[in-house]
C-alpha cells in the first residue's frame, strides 16, 4: 500500500524553533510509515507546486537554526482570485492526505478555513515570537524574542551610563506587548510602554525625572511597537512606517521610537536617543527553552494526526501539551494581563 503523504508548511513571519518543528514532526511520522513533504513558502507554495522532500537526511543538523528551511511568505489564499480552489486541486492531484500548518493567527485562520468550509485534513502548531495566539500559554520563538531583547537592554544600560543618556527601545509583538514587558521586566528598564495599557509620554516623562532626582543619571525606556504614543489628552497615534497593510489586513508598525525619544528630550531636557531592535528579535538560533517546545509541539502534531485530530492544534496548557481546536486560537488575540502591568510598574520611579 502506498504511503500516506503529510505536507508541512511554515507561514507569516518566521521565528526561530521553525525547524525543529519541521524536525520533530517528519522524524516521527517517517518511523511512523508516513511519506513527508515540505511546502516552499507557505500557503503560496501550496498554491504553486513548490515541494521539498523531507526525511531524516534533509532534516538532519537543523534542530539549531533559526529561520525557517522551507522559506515563508504572507500569502493568503483566501484573498487571491481562484486561490482556495487552485490549492485544492493541488492537494488532491498531488494526493496529499493532509497538511501540518505552522503559523500564527493568519497562517492558522487559513488553515481553520479550509478544513470548516473545504473539509481538508489541517491541523496546526502555534509559533509567533509576539506570543499573541489564545488557546496556549505560549508560543515557541517567544523566548528566543525575549532573550534577544533583554540582552539589547543589558547593553544599552552600560552605553546610556556612560552617556548621563536615556535610551528608547523598541520592541516587536504587533498589538501585544508580550515581548515588550518580560523584556523590559527582565532588562530592569525603568519605564515600559505596551499596546494594552496606556501611559501618556507626560506620565513617562514624570517617572524619568523622578528617577534622576533620586540619583540615577541615566534611564531605559522600553516601548512596544504597537504602543499608543499619547502625547496630550485625546492625541494618541498608533506608529506606523506606511499607510500599507498585507494580505492579511496586517499594518506595517514602527518608529515610535523615535518619536518618544524627541519627545521626551524635548520634555525633560535630558539627552536620549532611539534604538529599534527590529527583525533581530526573530533571527538566529532559538533558545534551548524554545528546542525543546517546538519539539514538543512537532511531537504532538504528528500523534495528532495519526489519530486524524482534523481543526485541531498542539497546545501548551501549564506544563501539559494539548490539543485545542483551531477555531480558539484564531479567534481572540491574547493580550498581556493586568498582574504583568502590575509588575512592571512597581518597578517605576
Ligand atoms: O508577527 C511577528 C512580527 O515580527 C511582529 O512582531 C512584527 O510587527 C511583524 O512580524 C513584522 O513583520 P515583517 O517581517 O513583515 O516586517
Amino acid at each position: 500500500m502506498a504511503k500516506k503523504k503529510v505536507a508541512i508548511l511554515t507561514g507569516g513571519g518566521d521565528c526561530p524553533g521553525l525547524n525543529a518543528v519541521i524536525r520533530a514532526a517528519t522524524l516521527k511520522l517517517v518511523k511512523a510509515g508516513y511519506e513527508m513533504v515540505g511546502v516552499g513558502h507557505g500557503w503560496r507554495g501550496l498554491m504553486e507546486n513548490e515541494y521539498i522532500p523531507l526525511d531524516s537526511d534533509s532534516t538532519a543538523g537543523i534542530l539549531s537554526q533559526g529561520g525557517t528551511i522551507l522559506g515563508t511568505s504572507r500569502t493568503n489564499p483566501m484573498k487571491e482570485e481562484g486561490g482556495v480552489e487552485l490549492l485544492v486541486d493541488n492537494l488532491r492531484q498531488n494526493e496529499i492526505w493532509a497538511t501540518i500548518a505552522i503559523g500564527g493567527d493568519d497562517t492558522l485562520g487559513v488553515a481553520n478555513q479550509l478544513h470548516g468550509k473545504y473539509d481538508l485534513n489541517m491541523v496546526g502548531v502555534p509559533k509567533t515570537i509576539d506570543n499573541d495566539l489564545s488557546g496556549t500559554d505560549y508560543t515557541f520563538g517567544f523566548d528566543t524574542a525575549v532573550q534577544i531583547a533583554t540582552e539589547a537592554i543589558d547593553r544599552l544600560h552600560t552605553t546610556a551610563a556612560s552617556h548621563d543618556r536615556t535610551i528608547v527601545v523598541e520592541i516587536m509583538g504587533r498589538h501585544t506587548g508580550w515581548i515588550t514587558v518580560m523584556a523590559g521586566i527582565a532588562g530592569g528598564a525603568d519605564a515600559i510602554m505596551l499596546p494594552e495599557f496606556d501611559i501618556s509620554v507626560a506620565e513617562v516623562c514624570d517617572i524619568l525625572r523622578r528617577s534622576r532626582e533620586q540619583g540615577r543619571n541615566y534611564n531605559i525606556v522600553a516601548v512596544s511597537e504597537g504602543a499608543r504614543l499619547i502625547t496630550r489628552e485625546g492625541e494618541e497615534q498608533m506608529v506606523t512606517q506606511s499607510d500599507e497593510v498585507d494580505a492579511f489586513g496586517n499594518v506595517k508598525l514602527g518608529g515610535v521610537a523615535n518619536l518618544l525619544a524627541k519627545e521626551i528630550e524635548r520634555r525633560t531636557g535630558f539627552e536620549t536617543r532611539a534604538t529599534v531592535l527590529g527583525h533581530i528579535q526573530r533571527g538566529g538560533t532559538p533558545t534551548a527553552h524554545d528546542r525543546v517546545l517546538a519539539t514538543r509541539y512537532g511531537v504532538k502534531v504528528a500523534d495528532m494526526l495519526q489519530a486524524e485530530e482534523w481543526g485541531m492544534m498542539a497546545a501548551l496548557k501549564g506544563d501539559e501539551i494539548v490539543s485545542v481546536p483551531l477555531e480558539v486560537a484564531v479567534g481572540e488575540r491574547k493580550l498581556v494581563r493586568q498582574e504583568f502591568w502590575d509588575l512592571a510598574q512597581t518597578f517605576f520611579a
